[in-house]
């Protein structure tokens, strides 16, 4: 693990305006604080009062709370259905002519779902899932555009008990394919093809490749929504389409009454080991969760238009688009679409468009936005959006700037929401009428959560230095499990900071700071974890990637910093003896990562080398490469190498 460098001297303040304050959930600092105070003092009476409050439940819980570390069930015993929360409940209380989901695609093609629509559509594929054989608790893969059927397919899973597994649109037929295997799914949910930057990503063909040769054995459906229309292959066992199957579908399916602890979905994300970890996340907790956070986040509105550009494959996407908003009853947009060279604006008109009020997108977006200039916002009304959001990677403070300033009209409150896959929600963040914000902090943990900096041995740092942001207790929208691996569940997560009195803490991977105003400033990834663009890639997927190609002897790949996207991959590569370094190779390897895993893992930059720096037991030190990467001078200790020359060949010595 790297040490720390305190970063930044960020002295600007933004308190809220008192027009901002007086509309809002939690009014001011002392509010804030008087909630936070009693959620420590007696974190079940808070969670459970909430719990009563904010949702709808077929059967009420024995106990708010049965914590055996590091296993949590929240509601014992307290029976929900998601759907029913995000959908019934609203047809019931004047939201059921109200629009739930408003959908652009990218070639411009719109729809809107009112809450009553959008149930009709979620019962009728319900009832086709269950035509095809899903039951209660069967796994369903769920690989699709950014179309309102992905949505769709979501709830209509939570409304039957079929816990979904939805992979990233982007990722390979290979990466798919792991995914599925590890989730045992019985049947993918799937599209033709989706718009991406103007061409057409075959999703279907994807699958059928990831499926091919009982690949995935568990696998017997493939349900395929028509979207770009080209041609296909239909399996006749296997593959039915949508728009067949829709029309006679009952739009009635009674929401299955769920346990609070049944798994709601599994997603998967990187770590520093292995292949990516199947994070699951149950009913009840995520549930009240990802509502109490989107409502008091967001500070919504019944008249808010909320718009978060994440994709439905992230957790970002799971909570922010779907769960949290249609939760609260609030109309949710979704869009397709990406700027890109034919249309570098598209995302200002999507917010001109539709009146959007609230706008949750991720620092990459917002530096790209920067280098493509002002006019592209300065010539769309932005005068709807009231509250903006960051997530998914540190916020310096000048994209921040230029966020509020451009974007926000300098009266827009900004939220920078710092949380993980794992977390489920929103955790450490500005709540936008209580707390006064500095550009590049997430300033607060929400009510209810116990954020702290320590040191390895779980004892809190002093003020401004650096440490391994924890939780020292558990919330209820925490991941529950790795799917599959208890095991790998406890070490990831539990094992690398020591019980502090008995209490359990909780290890993000991430490093921060808290300065002298008690604000928390994120310092990214402690581990070997990089992240690109917002996304979550583990070094040795990529390294595993690379040495699957014959040419690679042995990979090594880290971060180097990118001014766009936070973050690029550079991979040191030794080659087997019969291949020699050329631009031709160096493509060749690129190509045969983003095939892996996806576009997204697709190294920056190859660097051959005749060997990698290692420790005389053989660990790969990758400070020495990340600074290699860098361009900086290598400092600090090289005792440990046990073949020094291999520096000076990396550098281009010898
Ligand atoms: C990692 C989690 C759930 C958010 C989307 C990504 C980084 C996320 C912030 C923020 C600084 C952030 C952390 C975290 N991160 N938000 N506001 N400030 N860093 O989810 O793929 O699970 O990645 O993203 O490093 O550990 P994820």
């Amino acid at each position: 693990m790297t040490t720390f460098e305190s970063v930044l001297q960020e002295a600007r303040l933004f308190a809220p305006s008192s027009a901002f304050m007086e509309q809002s959930h939690i009014q001011g600092l002392e509010h804030y604080k008087r909630l936070y105070e009693t959620a420590k003092a007696d974190p079940d009476t808070f969670w459970g009062e909430l719990a009563i409050r904010e949702l709808h439940w077929f059967q009420p819980w024995d106990r708010v709370l049965d914590w055996q570390p590091p296993f949590a069930k929240w509601f014992v015993n307290g029976k929900l259905n998601v759907s029913y929360n995000c959908l019934d409940r609203h047809l019931f209380n004047s939201r059921a002519n109200k629009p739930a989901l408003i959908w652009e695609g990218e070639p411009g093609d719109t729809r809107t779902y009112t809450y009553a629509e959008l149930h009709h559509d979620v019962c009728r594929m319900a009832n086709v899932l269950k035509d095809l054989g899903v039951k209660k608790g069967d796994r369903v893969g769920i690989y699709m555009p950014m179309i309102p059927e992905a949505a769709i397919a979501m709830l209509a899973c939570a409304r039957i008990g079929a816990p979904h597994t939805v992979v990233f649109g982007g990722f390979s037929a290979e990466a798919l394919a792991g995914r599925l295997l590890d989730a045992e799914a019985k049947l993918v949910v799937t599209a033709d093809g989706s718009w991406r930057k103007d061409v057409i990503n075959p999703l279907k063909i994807q699958v059928d490749e990831a499926l091919a040769d009982g690949k995935v054995p568990s696998v017997q459906q493939v349900l395929v929504v028509r979207r770009t229309g080209q041609p296909i292959a239909m399996d006749p066992e296997r593959d039915r389409w949508w728009h067949e199957m829709q029309p006679t579908a009952s739009p009635q399916c009674p929401a299955e009454p769920m346990d609070s602890e049944d798994p709601l979905f599994i997603l998967y994300t990187s770590g520093t080991t292995g292949k990516p970890k199947g994070v699951v996340h149950t009913t009840g907790g995520y549930n009240l969760y990802t509502h109490i956070t989107t409502k008091w986040v967001f500070d919504l509105q019944e008249d808010d238009i909320f718009w978060c550009t994440a994709d439905v494959g992230w957790i970002t996407g799971h909570s922010y688009i779907v769960y949290g908003p249609l939760s609260n009853g609030t109309t949710t947009v979704m869009f397709e679409g990406a700027p890109r060279k034919s249309n570098p604006g598209c995302f200002w008109d999507v917010v001109e468009r539709h009146g959007v009020t609230i706008f949750y997108t991720a620092p990459t977006a917002i530096r790209m936005f920067m280098k493509l200039g002002e006019d592209l916002p300065a010539t769309r009304n932005l005068s709807s959006l009231r509250l903006l959001g960051s997530v998914g990677e540190p916020i310096n403070p000048a994209a921040w700037m230029w966020y509020h300033r451009v974007i926000g009209g300098g009266r827009c409150p900004i939220v920078d929401t710092w949380w993980q896959t794992e977390t489920g929600g929103i955790m450490i963040t500005p709540l936008p009428g209580a707390i006064a914000t500095k550009p590049g902090s997430a300033t607060f943990p929400f009510p209810g959560i116990l954020a702290d900096v320590v040191d390895m041995q779980g004892n809190p740092v002093p003020e401004n230095q650096g440490g391994y942001l924890v939780v020292t207790h558990p919330w209820p929208g925490m991941i529950r499990n790795v799917h599959g691996n208890p095991e790998r569940f406890h070490r990831t997560y539990w094992d690398p900071i020591p019980p502090k009195d008995g209490h359990y803490t909780y290890f993000s991977g991430d490093g921060a700071r808290r300065d002298e105003d008690g604000y928390f400033w994120i310092m990214g990834r402690v581990d070997d974890v990089i992240n690109v663009a917002g996304h979550r890639l583990g070094t040795m997927e990529v390294e595993s990637a690379l040495v699957s190609h014959p040419a690679v002897a042995e990979a090594a790949v880290v971060g180097k910093p990118s001014d766009i996207k936070g973050e690029e991959i550079v991979a040191f590569v030794t080659l087997e003896d019969a291949y020699a370094p050329s631009e031709d190779l160096m493509k060749a390897l690129k190509n045969h990562v983003a095939k892996e895993i996806g576009a997204i893992a697709r190294p920056a930059e190859i660097r051959f080398s005749e060997a990698l720096p290692k420790t005389r037991s053989g660990k790969i030190i990758r400070r020495f490469l990340r600074a290699m990467a860098a361009g900086e001078a290598i400092t600090g200790d090289t005792s440990t190498l046990e073949d020094r020359g291999v520096l000076d060949q990396l550098r281009g010595e010898r």
